[in-house]
Order: C-alpha cells, then structure tokens, then sequence
C-alpha cells in the first residue's frame, strides 16, 4: 500500500517522507481500460458501481495508518477489523465525518485504494464517474469531493443528490408531477427530500445517522453499567437487538468490554427495551426532520407523500421499527427499500448508465 504525506490531523510530526503516491496509476495496465464509474461515498461504507459490470465493491470507509511511517496498512473491512485492537502506532480512522469528508489527504488515499482493488487506472484514461453527496450540504463540502474525486484519478465528474439516487435506486418515477418524499438514513448522517418533475422541491440534511445511534448506546453502556465496549461491539449490539419501536421477539444481547473503573473484562446482557431507551435521542430527531420537510412542503404535495408513502433507503433505516415510529408521529406510512445499503449506489449507477437521459439531476 501506499504513504500518506502526514499532513493529515496530528500526524504531521511523525511525518516520514516517502515520494510515490498510493496505488499507482499505470495507463492500460493489462490491456484493461478504466471503466467509468460510480460512487457512494459513504461516512460508513464506500461503494463503486463500474459501467457494465454492477456494484464491483462495498466496504467500510475505514484506513489504518502507520503514523511513524505514514504507510497505509489497510482500508475497508480489514481497516475496520482492526478498530479497537490496534497498538500505539498505528492509528485507524474514518475520513469522513456527518456525510462530508473530514480528512481529505486521507481520503483520497482510500479512494485510489479502493479503485486500485477495482480497476486499473490510467493517467491517460481518466474515467467518467457520477458520485452522490448529501442533500443540502454546502458549497465548501461539494468542492470537497470534486478535489477528492479529482486528484484520486477520476475525468469528468457529474454531481448527484443522494436522496435523488436513492429515489432512481429504489426505482421511483421521478418523472411524475407528484410530490415524493425520500429519507435516506445514512451513517453519519440523513438526508430527506421531496421530489416532483425529477427536481428537488425540499431538500436538507440532519447530521444524525444510524452511527449516531451506535454512538449513544456506547455512551449508554458506559454511563449506566460504567462498562466501556468498542465502537464495533455497540454496532452490534445494535444491529441485533436494537429496534425504534417496542417489537416482538427480540432477545437480549450480550456485550463484551471492560470495567471502566477496574479495567477488568466484563459482559453485560442487554436487554432490547434498553438498546431501544438509549438510542431514542437520534431517532426524534430524525423523526423532527422529517416533520420540518412536511412543514415547508405544500399542502397537495403532503397529500400525494400521505397516498405514496415515505420511502426510507440507507443502513440506519434497516433499524427495525423506524418506519413506525416515523408513522406513529406524522400518520404517514413509510415504505422500506428492498436494500438500503445498495439503494443509493444502484440509483447512481442507473444515471451512469444513461448520463444523457439523467442529464437533469446532476447537480
Ligand atoms: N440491520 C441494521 N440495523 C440497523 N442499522 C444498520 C443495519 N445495517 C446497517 N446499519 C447501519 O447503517 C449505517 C450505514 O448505512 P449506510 O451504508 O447507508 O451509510 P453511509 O452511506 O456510509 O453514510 P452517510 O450516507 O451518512 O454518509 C451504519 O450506522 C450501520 O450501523
Ligand atoms: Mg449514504
């Protein structure tokens, strides 16, 4: 793998200098040209879409780093395997942040990384690529990602609103002169949308995701049983046990970790009630979100979200019982994509497929 610069975060010091770049381009390396591509990237998960073939990758956006040497070890899932039990010198770290890129060296590094495992770049061949960011986000952020895009390689980029994605991913007629509402609940982060004439009538984004709630549990669990448990764990825990709303047969589930004030190891059952408790904070406010977009939508388009339903996408709606817990709140019925995780990249690799029929929804 390559080495980063150490110009990201407080690795500056331990700055090492090496000169070659990460994965290195090699034009027509094999005979094989870069393919265009698309890509969601995701505060917990990267996805890339290449033309003709499909979803070619899906793993966590996640790089552990030497921070003597600067060397990257690893990135995706054994870069996240690695959280948690990792020695002093090496440092593991997720480069973005609420659905915007926080560390731009590193990721662009991850970026080449996953493109290195996916297609063999080309300086001469610089692919196409459609990528989605979040609704709403600013113009600071989107130059962001046009940077990193830009210097990890990618031609000519195009632009597209994650809830737009997830509309064309989940296999909506955007097209329809009807008011659409998308929620896509991210990691780090939510978008929400109501869409009519293949436009955006609503747009906006919380900060809040399904990573939110892993992290509130967490917090749980060392306030209440003064226990610490590992970022994966709390996931978990959730993922297994963890619902919005009360549901039939959930069970307990059992956490490991460690004594906050003894260091000594400890398990901990938790029951679904408690996981559900802890994890309700987030949860409103995705709920109060959804109700502020309701409130600045007009009053025939609220009438065609309450007959069509609200159409939820991403990882943190694969929460169960959010959808009812959304309905609980606003009487509106919501309806679940069939994979939220890949929602959104197939709704991009569907505007990759036909850019000049998508023209309209890049941003
Ligand atoms: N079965 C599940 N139940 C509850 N949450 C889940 C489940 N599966 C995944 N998640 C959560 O989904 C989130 C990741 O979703 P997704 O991959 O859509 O996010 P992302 O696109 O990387 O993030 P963002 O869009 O915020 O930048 C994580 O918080 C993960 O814990
Ligand atoms: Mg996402």
């Amino acid at each position: 793998m390559g080495v980063l610069s150490g110009k990201s975060g407080k690795a500056n010091r331990y700055k090492k200098k090496k000169k070659e770049p990460l994965a290195q381009p090699s034009p027509r390396r094999n005979g094989f040209l870069c393919k265009n591509m698309a890509m969601d990237l995701g505060t917990a998960n990267t996805l890339i879409f290449l033309k003709g073939e499909g979803l070619v990758l899906q793993e966590p956006s996640v790089v552990a780093y030497n921070i003597h040497t600067m060397e990257v070890l690893a990135v995706g899932n054994e870069a996240k395997s690695y959280i948690g039990r990792t020695p002093l010198n090496i440092k593991v770290v997720r480069p973005l942040a609420s659905g915007v890129i926080e560390d731009m060296e590193i990721t662009q590094a991850m970026i080449r990384e996953f493109f290195a495992k996916v297609q063999k770049m080309g300086r001469l061949l610089k692919p196409k690529a459609v990528v989605c960011v979040p609704a709403g986000i600013s113009k600071l952020e989107e130059k962001a990602v046009v940077k990193a895009a830009s210097e990890s390689g990618i031609g000519k980029l195009f632009l597209i609103e994650e809830p737009i994605a997830a509309a064309i991913g989940a296999g909506l007629d955007i097209d329809r002169n009807r008011g659409q509402m998308v929620v896509n609940i991210g990691g780090g982060i939510t978008d929400i949308a109501v869409l009519s004439l293949s436009s955006v009538a609503y747009s906006d984004n919380i900060r809040v995701g399904g990573d939110t709630m892993s992290r509130k549990l967490k917090e749980h669990i060392l306030s209440k049983h003064t226990m610490q448990v590992g970022e994966n764990s709390a996931e978990e825990a959730k993922i297994a046990a963890g619902s919005a709303v009360p549901m039939p047969g959930l069970t307990a589930f059992t956490v490991a970790g460690k004594d906050a004030a003894t260091s000594i190891p400890m398990t901990l059952n938790l029951p679904p009630e408690e996981i559900r408790e802890a994890i309700q904070e987030p949860i409103a406010t995705i709920i109060k979100a959804v109700h502020a977009a309701l409130d600045k939508t007009l009053p025939d388009m609220v009438t065609d979200i309450a007959e069509d339903g609200i159409y939820l996408t991403g990882g943190g709606a694969m929460l169960r019982g959010i959808g009812l817990a959304i309905e609980k709140e606003t009487n509106i019925p919501c309806n679940l994509s069939t994979e939220p995780l890949t929602t959104v990249i197939n709704g991009t690799g569907k505007t990759l497929e036909n850019l000049k029929f998508y023209k309209k929804v890049f941003i």
